[in-house]
């Protein structure tokens, strides 16, 4: 994120770390994978949703600036390149983003922080949109 967050709590802080990141990425793609809603946003996943979840978590430390687990292991994220192979339109983005705050109301997050992350999640998925 920005410079200033070295001074200021970072995103990462916010949210209380490692351990609430690790739980709402594992509830994020539970919910993906048991909820009707989310059924097409699943049906662009591969059978299993195992390397998803770790590289969504790893990714995570780094986005909210916490450590860059995600970079050490794969470089650059280049997320839209990396999305690229996959069919991203309204319906799928919508879903990702219902899916992504049911998990933050489910694992608790703040109100503050979670409207804060709903905001760049927003963004982060719009730019992936490739349709
Ligand atoms: C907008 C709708 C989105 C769809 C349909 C989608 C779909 C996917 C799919 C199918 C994969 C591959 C999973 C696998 O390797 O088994 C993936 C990977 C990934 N997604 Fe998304 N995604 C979306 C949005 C996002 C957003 C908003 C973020 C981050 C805030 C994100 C972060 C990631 C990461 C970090 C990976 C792993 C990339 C890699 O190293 O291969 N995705 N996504």
């Amino acid at each position: 994120m920005t410079q200033e967050e070295s001074t200021t709590p970072s995103a990462f802080d916010l949210i209380g770390g490692e351990q609430v990141i690790r739980a709402l990425a594992d509830r994020f793609y539970d919910l993906m994978d048991m909820e009707p809603a989310y059924k097409e946003l699943r049906a662009v996943h591969g059978s299993t949703l195992d390397d998803a979840r770790d590289k969504l978590f790893w990714f995570l430390c780094g986005w909210m600036g916490g450590p860059q687990h995600y970079i050490e292991r794969f470089g650059h994220p280049r997320l839209r390149a990396r999305h690229m192979p996959f069919k991203i339109g309204i319906l799928e983005r919508d879903q990702w983003l219902a899916c992504m705050d049911q998990a933050m109301d489910e694992v608790k997050v703040n109100a503050d922080i979670r409207a804060r992350l709903r905001e760049s999640f927003f963004q982060t998925a719009d730019w992936m949109r490739n349709q």
